[in-house]
């Protein structure tokens, strides 16, 4: 074993320094990678929080759950749909599920809803029956979805149901609002799943190859981190042969001992769990759309030195896409990855049981490379990072041309909320009937989950200064609403108050 001695990880003799700088601190016991108490810690994390996690901006949430995502999702769903409607596996007459896992504020679920049924109308899909069903390991986070006033058009025309889910775990799923349970087999529709940022926070495992041999990641924690949020710091790690008996995928194994030389390499068991039991679950194609931090190369996968954990309150791990695609290639299924270098973000689609029908999903791929290969989610979030540094620079012509690009991001428009307001007085009429179209855009698909007033305050006021006055009053009564819960400072209470008031008095509902 003494080329491990090179390797970057802290090992078990460092424990002594480790603790010794710290005199307070007690390592506890290594355990296997997967083993460890940090993924109940996680579970523990969420449960605890609920909606918290996002009203107090403890996990982000922006990059996956943005409008371009939605988008993106829209039209790899449409594209997957079509080519099962050419397989004959599509009953128009039932139901066509669309499960996403891991909902958490449920702002990608809505976002997804809002987008689905504006493409589903001018399709030639329309009439699909969708049900969308939010699911999470947490209720309390379902009880929000559920009690969410933006989301009960489509709880009560039938296209929003909720599912509590362990996505490691093969299980039936239970519907609470329209008390329906399905289980295994028993879809007559194939099933689409959404799964971002989720499979990072899943059990992984951790195993190295060094020069041919395989060693198996163990690792520990101080005591005091484990007691706390964004708990995963210093973690230690323990290199241990690999037993004869393990339980990793021999096939995995084989191939990273075969194309990597002196690499750590995380195996993302939780993950191939969930693919596991989503192709049991239905024997019909499944398509799957994944977003998170990841690798999704060789030559990605040979950069890494350690597992990079990221705390956020929670932790969370890359996921390495690459070992998924290796296994579901492996069975025949298709796996796409998009292979460039990433701003933040892997994107990965796949679809399971996809062998059964002769279909090569021409469609499903022609939407990749158009809809991820191409121009991604991650690159629009590159974009925006460059407007945060531009947005001052730009006349509103051009800001349009960008909120048409953004698919109407309410964070896009509070970049452009100052210069905008610098310049609203000289907008031409026509400026003025396209802002409108824009701001009526916005407000529609923002979903308020309580973290920040500024969308509500920013639509409310560039209303009323446009003469939308009953936008502007609806935009400023949630503003107020959220006085509640967010510390709002006095000045933008007058504010909202000011352009409250001006909107009513317009409106002819209070006099001078
Ligand atoms: C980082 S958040 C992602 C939320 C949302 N998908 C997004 O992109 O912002 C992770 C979510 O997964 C949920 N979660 C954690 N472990 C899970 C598990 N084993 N099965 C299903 N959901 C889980 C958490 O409760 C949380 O809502």
């Amino acid at each position: 074993m003494s080329e491990i001695a090179n390797n970057p990880y802290p090992q078990t003799n460092d424990l002594v320094a480790a603790t010794e700088n710290r005199p307070n601190s007690r390592v506890l016991e290594f355990y296997r990678f997967s083993k460890s108490p940090i993924w109940q810690l996680q579970r523990n994390f969420f449960e605890d929080q609920g909606e918290k996690a996002w009203q107090e901006s403890i996990v982000p949430h922006y990059v996956t759950s943005n409008p371009v995502m939605a988008a993106t999702y829209v039209e790899m769903l449409m594209a997957f749909w079509q080519d099962e409607i050419s397989n004959g596996n599509i009953d128009l007459n039932k139901p066509v599920f669309v499960l996403e896992l891991g909902a958490g504020s449920a702002v990608f679920s809505y976002g997804m809803l809002y987008q689905l049924n504006l493409r589903l109308a001018k399709s030639a899909l329309k009439g699909l029956k969708l049900v969308y069903i939010i699911s999470d390991i947490v209720q309390a986070n379902l009880n929000f979805a559920r009690n969410h006033e933006k989301l009960q058009h489509f709880i009560n025309n039938g296209q929003v149901d909720i599912a509590l889910v362990n996505a490691e775990e093969a299980q039936q799923l239970h519907l609470q609002i329209s008390n329906k349970t399905i289980g295994q087999q028993q879809l007559t529709n194939p099933l689409a799943v959404i799964a971002n940022y989720v499979f990072d926070g899943l059990t992984q495992d951790l195993v190295s190859v060094n020069y041919g041999e395989l060693l198996e990641g163990y690792m520990a924690l101080p005591e005091e981190e484990m007691q706390q949020q964004n708990f995963v710091k210093q973690p230690l790690y323990d290199w241990r042969e690999l037993p004869e008996d393990h339980d990793y995928p021999q096939l995995l194994l084989e191939y990273y001992l075969k194309h990597l030389d002196d690499n750590p390499v995380l195996i993302p068991t939780g993950a191939i769990n969930t693919l596991k039991w989503l192709t049991a679950f239905s024997s019909l194609p499944t398509l799957v759309l994944s977003a998170d931090r990841g690798v999704c190369s060789l030559s990605q996968l040979r950069r890494q030195t350690r597992p990079g954990f990221a705390n956020h309150g929670s932790f969370s791990l890359p996921v390495n896409y690459h070992a998924l695609s290796v296994l579901i290639n492996n069975q025949g299924d298709i796996a796409m990855n998009c292979q460039r270098r990433q701003n933040s973000l892997a994107l990965s689609v796949m679809v399971l049981n996809s062998t059964q029908c002769n279909n090569s999903f021409s469609n499903t791929r022609a939407a990749f490379e158009r809809h991820i290969e191409h121009f991604n989610p991650d690159d629009a979030y590159g974009i925006k990072r460059a407007l945060e540094q531009t947005a001052h620079l730009l006349v509103p012509q051009e800001m349009l041309s960008f909120l048409r690009l953004s698919h109407w991001d309410y964070r896009i428009l509070d970049l452009f909320y100052q210069p905008l307001i610098e310049q609203i007085q000289y907008l031409q009429p026509d400026e003025c009937i396209q802002w409108t179209d824009a701001l009526e855009r916005i407000w529609a698909q923002y979903f308020p989950i309580g973290d920040r007033v500024g969308p509500c305050l920013h639509l409310g006021v560039l209303a009323t200064e446009l003469g939308i006055w009953s936008l502007g009053i609806e935009c400023l009564s949630a503003a107020l609403q959220l006085h509640q819960h967010l510390n709002i400072d006095e000045y933008t209470i007058e504010q909202i108050d000011f352009h409250m008031a001006l909107c009513e008095f317009e409106l002819g509902n209070i006099k001078k």
